[in-house]
Order: C-alpha cells, then structure tokens, then sequence
C-alpha cells in the first residue's frame, strides 16, 4: 500500500532522509520511531506529497507519486487521510464544520454527508460533542476530532503524526484504541511517534529511524 525504495530528501544541505527503503503492507497497521530530528515528519510527509523526494520511488495506494501531475494530485490525496501534530482545527466552526469540511468541499448531499460525519464522531465516542467548539474541547477530544475529521472521508490510507503528543497516558492508550477499531475497519495506518510506550505491546511493526537513516524494524 506503501513503498519506499532508495528514497532521499534534502533540505538545502540537511539530509533529512537517506536511500529510505520499506512497505506497508494493504490494511497493516505500522508505526515509525525514532528521536525528535531523526525524519519522521518528512516521511509521512513524502506520503501526502507535502513534500517531494529528490532521489528513490514511493508508491502509495498503487501510484508511483514520482510521476504524478495536476489532476492526479487531488485523486491520490483523496485516498489519504492525515491527522497532523497540532490537529489544525477551525475554531471558529464547530466539531460537525470541522468533520464535515472535507466533505462540503466534495460537494457531497447534507443527507449522505450528515450520517457520515455522525458515524466518524461516534467511532471516536464523540457524537456528544458535535456542537462545541474545539477551544473548549480538551486536547484529547481535539485530538479525536481531528482523527474523526481524517478518516470522515473512508481513505485507503491514515497518517498520524505524533497523534499523542499533547494528551496524557490514559488518552493516549485510548486514542491507539481508536485507530485499531479503524485499522480492523480495513484503513492502513502509519503512526509516526517518538514516544515508545505508544506502541508497547501492540503486537505491530514499528520501523526506526535514526538521524535520516533506517536502522531497522522489529514488531514489539
Ligand atoms: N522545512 C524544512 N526545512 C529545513 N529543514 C527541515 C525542514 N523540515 C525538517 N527539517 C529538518 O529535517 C530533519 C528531520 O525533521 P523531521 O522530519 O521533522 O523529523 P522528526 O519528525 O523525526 O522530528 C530535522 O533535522 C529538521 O530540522
Ligand atoms: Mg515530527
């Protein structure tokens, strides 16, 4: 579902990533680790096409992205949903708007559009908080919200990048819960943390990067 062969990226002079070679396997669910620097970010990045690789092949969801181009772009993004570090929520909508955004865009019908944004609040139990707004919403329910926004529109494949960087132990077990439910419903997923405990026991893959490179992989 995703593939890395060789891939480089540079920032300027800064190798953020070196000849980065892995695949995610269709409806695995992954992690990759590794310190604050160590390239995280730029990868998933690599993925949504944030960013470009300047040497080496990805391919995701069956599109070898080197060689996308204009209309293919918004097609491939469509099949990925991101759940960023600092959630990028509206906080002058509240949490229906922020879930439903993507699908308005879509020009998607208020009935079809409605049950979806439903079923996605009720996935992260938070079909209560619909009308609130996100400032008062912990960070923890934040961080659900933007996990119901990203997976709202049904993509092949889930990105998350650092999903429990701001929240506490306890929320933190329950939002990997969450993305398991997601993960059984048939989503990739690809979570990039620096915080080991996320992935303690989980029985999943965890690729590991140091400093750009990759330095191996082992299921925990
Ligand atoms: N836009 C950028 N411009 C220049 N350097 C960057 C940029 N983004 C990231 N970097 C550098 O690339 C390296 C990897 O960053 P990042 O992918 O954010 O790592 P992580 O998510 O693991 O902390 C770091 O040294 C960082 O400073
Ligand atoms: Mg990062």
């Amino acid at each position: 579902m995703i593939n890395f062969q060789e891939v480089t990226k540079h920032y300027h002079n800064h190798t953020a990533l070196r000849k980065i070679t892995f695949s995610i396997e269709k409806g695995e669910m992954a992690f990759v680790t590794g310190l604050s620097g160590s390239g995280k970010t730029t990868l998933l990045k690599l993925i949504y096409l944030a960013e470009r690789p300047d040497e080496g092949t990805i391919t995701v969801a069956g599109w070898e992205i080197n060689k996308l181009r204009g209309k293919s772009i918004p097609i491939l993004r469509r099949s990925v949903g991101v759940v960023f570090q600092d959630f990028r929520l509206l906080n002058n909508r509240n949490v229906y708007d922020n879930v439903a955004l993507a699908l308005r865009i879509r020009g998607m019908k208020d009935r079809e559009l409605k049950s979806r944004v439903f079923d996605s609040l009720k996935i992260v139990n938070l079909r209560h908080r619909a009308d609130s707004y996100p400032d008062a919403l912990s960070g923890g329910e934040q961080q659900r919200i933007a996990i119901a926004r990203a997976i709202v529109s049904e993509p092949a494949i889930i990105l998350a990048d650092e999903p429990t960087g701001n929240v506490d132990p306890d929320t933190s077990a329950g939002i990997i819960r969450t993305f398991k439910d997601i993960n059984t419903r048939g989503a990739t997923i690809l979570i990039a943390t620096h915080n080991r405990e996320l992935f303690r026991n989980t029985g999943r893959r965890v690729l590991k990067l140091d400093k750009g490179n990759f330095v191996g992989e082992e299921t925990v």
